[in-house]
């Protein structure tokens, strides 16, 4: 069965892992609203759609909709997108009453929208690490950039304590530690609700230590800069930070410096200057 790749524009820098990918047609009408193409006809073919989601999510999410359905309707014989950074898959749940839980929202959508596998990397809402999983009715297939993280740091710091900054992404240590977060009440950032990080619990020694966190995401940096303090208070000689999504938000990779972090590195699912590890070559690895 011929398979045939799809690239968006925010996917560009995608081709080279799959060079004989097509592109997606993609303009942007006066008022902002936009227009898809696809170029190719889609019928009985094996179709993975490549878009990247952030920045701009909501444009973007909205973009993959359009795509996707634009690929339905000319009945290719499978649908796979690949979104290395899922936007919203931090609401999965909701804490006060009338709450979006934007996660399962997103995963209905796309549902929906004839996208039968959605491949995605550490995705927030999936504790249990890479794999098939299933939520709100999407087949997710979940790739993790960990051992590609992991594998770069320990270059330089081989005998590195690996540890987790809370339970969720306990899977990406590999059989490291994990620190307990305790958040703080709900406050306010840049106009949204957000509960910042009170304290850490940890039951390790690190003094001396070379450290390295992982976690699936730095977002506003609150999580990775007070570990990295908490570890240098407490005697670690060096930490490194890995993370799979980098957004950076706040000047949180600057931030991260001047905590003392010796590196940060993540993957490009997010582009950003500490994108160390490509997320199309997992992809590749992982699909074939
Ligand atoms: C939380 O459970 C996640 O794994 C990350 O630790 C968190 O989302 C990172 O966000 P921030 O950088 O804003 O602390």
């Amino acid at each position: 069965m011929a398979r045939l790749v799809l690239l968006s524009e925010t996917a560009g820098d995608f081709s080279g892992a799959f060079p004989n990918a097509v592109r997606v047609e993609m303009k942007s009408f006066p008022d902002g609203e936009s227009y898809i193409r696809i170029p190719e006809n889609c019928k009985g073919k094996e179709v993975l759609l490549i878009h990247r989601c952030y920045p701009s999510p909501n444009d973007n999410l909205v973009k993959l909709f359009l795509m996707l359905d634009a690929i339905r309707s000319q009945s290719p014989s499978s649908l796979r997108a690949f979104v290395p950074y899922l936007p919203y898959a931090r609401m999965d749940k909701s804490v006060k009453e009338g709450e979006a839980v934007s996660a399962e929202t997103i995963c209905r959508m796309l549902k929906s929208l004839g996208c039968a596998e959605l491949i995605t990397l550490d995705c927030h809402f999936i504790k249990k690490g890479a794999g098939i999983h299933e939520w709100a009715g999407l087949r997710i297939r979940n790739i993790s950039a960990a051992d590609a993280l992991l594998a770069q740091l320990r270059k330089k710091a081989p005998g590195a304590l690996v540890i987790s900054p809370d339970q969720g992404a306990s899977y990406m240590a590999k059989g490291g530690k994990s620190m307990k977060k305790v958040r703080g009440e709900y406050g306010e950032m840049g106009g949204a609700t957000y509960r910042h990080v009170a304290k850490f619990e940890a039951d390790f020694d690190v003094k001396g230590k070379d450290v390295i966190i992982i976690d699936d995401m730095v977002s506003t940096g609150s999580t990775m800069i007070k570990a990295v303090k908490v570890l240098k208070d407490g005697g670690a000689k060096r930490v490194f930070c890995a993370a799979t999504h980098g957004l950076f938000l706040n000047n949180a990779l600057e931030k991260l410096v001047e905590a003392g972090a010796e590196e940060t590195i993540c993957a490009n699912s997010i582009v950003s200057p500490a994108a160390r590890i490509d997320a199309a070559a997992l992809l590749r690895e992982a699909i074939g």
